[in-house]
């Protein structure tokens, strides 16, 4: 048959057989070249447009296709079919990330880790889409580009700016607890293998009697914590800059399969109106002793991608991405990321981005959304584009309602926020300080003074001062320690 023939032939795009792939149609064998060499422009067109915008945030990434599987029945606490039964199994997508560098930067730096989970249920692709860390920087996603713009590089400069990030971070005292964090061994990670996951957000659950709970996701690595130096971290950025996309890959070539158990924090709906820490605030943990981990699964990761662009790249998660049994919390920075990530997706892979294979829901998608750019995936055929009609069955199905849930009615906004307890940044961060053994004290003491370091200019002085300050209030020792290590000389009268 003449399209087998051709299956070892070079082609064109359109299915041409290739006559001549490497000289160009010329007058003559040192003259110009024409213009009818079609397959000459096609292949310099075709790479013209192979860059698509990288992603605005963590656009350095390694993925790997896996499984989920549960271990413990969760059923009261969620009708979400993933957790149905124990035993159940899931396929699931898993992509790591850095936050701050572009696609090209070095897999080692200080940041925090992107931690990005595509679940493929039957009740359609659930995306949690979380980092390393529990917390964040900001807690209103009002000033989630403002402090973006301070992790990449000086509009003037074109480099990296720490004074633009202590700026910002001393003017933001709720970064606090997640700089601590950073400046941490963990902000560090010996590769992706090595480090928990964490929703960070809260989330709700919904059982089948529609009763709400409040819920946290972490996933704890198997592999056991392990972290870079500062010094060992900062050497392997020359080394090998794609260190954790080489070592994830290469475990996984080799049948080392990397595993996390999913665990997660449950808080019933009405204890998140009395209890003492606001639960929908991303700048604070709930604490173990009041809300322990409850086991629910495993995740394993046990197939690399065969294309890194056409898996890894085109990904697209999403927190707006919950299914049945699983919706959102107040938490305003979920609030905000619940617009913007769709929003930037059909920016970065076009309107129609859900049908690329590794978004598409491999069960079932019915809606009347048609046409756009690069639409292939029939466009709804003959049927009907408009709802209701009397023409299609396909309906709307009311037992996937969510119960209401009960606010507060009056709009608040910005002026009477920060009720009592919002504004302390400190005791969270001071906590984690007193939890950590004297090496790992040390580590992040000279972590932050090697980072402040960097501080210069005009507001070199005020900027440490601020900074200083925080410190200081989240643990003398720590602000002490730091202090020091700057050159800072401070009054110990001023801090009794
Ligand atoms: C990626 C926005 C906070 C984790 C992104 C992207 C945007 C974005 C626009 C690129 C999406 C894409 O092109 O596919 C925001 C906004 C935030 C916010 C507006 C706050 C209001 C957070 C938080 C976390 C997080 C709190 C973690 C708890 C991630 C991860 C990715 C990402 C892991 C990479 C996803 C991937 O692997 O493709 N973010 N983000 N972000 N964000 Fe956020």
């Amino acid at each position: 048959m003449k399209d087998q023939d051709n299956h070892n032939k070079l082609t064109t795009a359109s299915g041409k057989p290739y006559a001549e792939n490497e000289d160009s149609k010329s007058v003559g064998a040192r003259g110009p070249l024409l213009l009818e060499d079609f397959i000459l422009h096609e292949k310099m067109a075709h790479f013209n447009r192979e860059r698509i915008p990288e992603r605005v945030v963590h656009a350095k990434g390694s993925a790997a296709f896996g499984t989920f599987t549960v271990t413990h029945d969760i059923t009261k606490y969620t009708k979400a079919k993933i957790f149905s039964e124990v035993g159940k199994k899931t396929d699931m997508l898993l992509r790591f990330s850095t936050v701050g560098g572009e696609k090209g930067s070095a897999d080692t730096e200080r940041d925090p880790r992107g931690f990005a989970m595509k679940y493929y249920t039957e009740d359609g692709n659930w995306d949690l889409v979380g980092n390393n860390t529990p917390v964040f920087f900001v807690k209103d996603p009002k000033k989630f580009g403002d402090f973006i713009h301070t992790q990449k590089r000086d509009p003037y400069t074109n480099m990296k700016s720490p004074t633009m990030m202590w700026d910002f971070w001393s003017l933001n005292p709720e970064s606090l607890h997640q700089v601590t964090i950073l400046m941490s061994d963990r902000g560090t990670p010996h590769g992706y293998r090595h480090m928990h996951g964490f929703s960070s957000h809260t989330f709700s659950f919904i059982n089948s009697n529609n009763e709400r709970f409040y819920v946290k996701f972490h996933f704890l690595t198997k592999q056991g914590i392990k972290n870079f130096t500062d010094a060992e971290a900062g050497a392997m950025k020359s080394q090998d800059p794609d260190f954790a996309q080489r070592d994830l890959l290469d475990n996984i070539d080799a049948g080392n399969f990397p595993r996390w158990d999913m665990k997660i924090q449950v808080m019933p709906e009405a204890e998140s109106r009395t209890y003492h820490i606001n639960p929908f605030d991303l700048t604070k943990v709930w604490p173990h002793g009041d809300y322990p981990l409850i086991d629910v699964g495993v995740i394993e990761l046990n197939r690399n991608p065969d294309n890194y662009f056409q898996d890894v790249e085109q990904a697209a998660f999403a927190p707006a991405h919950v299914v049945d049994g699983i919706g959102f919390s107040p938490d305003k920075m979920l609030q905000g990321r619940i617009l913007s990530y769709p929003d930037a997706q059909r920016y970065r892979l076009g309107a129609n981005y859900e049908q690329i294979p590794v978004n598409r829901c491999p069960y079932f998608t019915n809606n009347y959304q048609r046409d756009g750019q690069m639409r292939i995936d029939g466009n709804g055929g003959k049927m009907p584009n408009y709802f209701p009609n009397s023409f299609d069955n396909i309906a709307v199905d009311e037992s996937y309602k969510e119960p209401s849930q009960e606010l507060e009615s009056n709009v608040s906004g910005w002026y009477d926020r920060n009720a009592a307890g919002e504004n302390d940044h400190y005791t969270q961060p001071g906590n984690l300080f007193r939890l950590m053994v004297p090496e790992q004290q040390q580590n992040l003491i000279s972590n932050v003074v090697g980072a402040m370091s960097g501080i210069d200019g005009p507001k070199r002085e005020e900027i440490i001062n601020r900074q200083l300050c925080h410190w200081f209030r989240a643990d003398p020792r720590l602000g002490m320690g730091i202090a020091q290590g700057l050159g800072v000389q401070i009054d110990p009268s001023m801090l009794r």
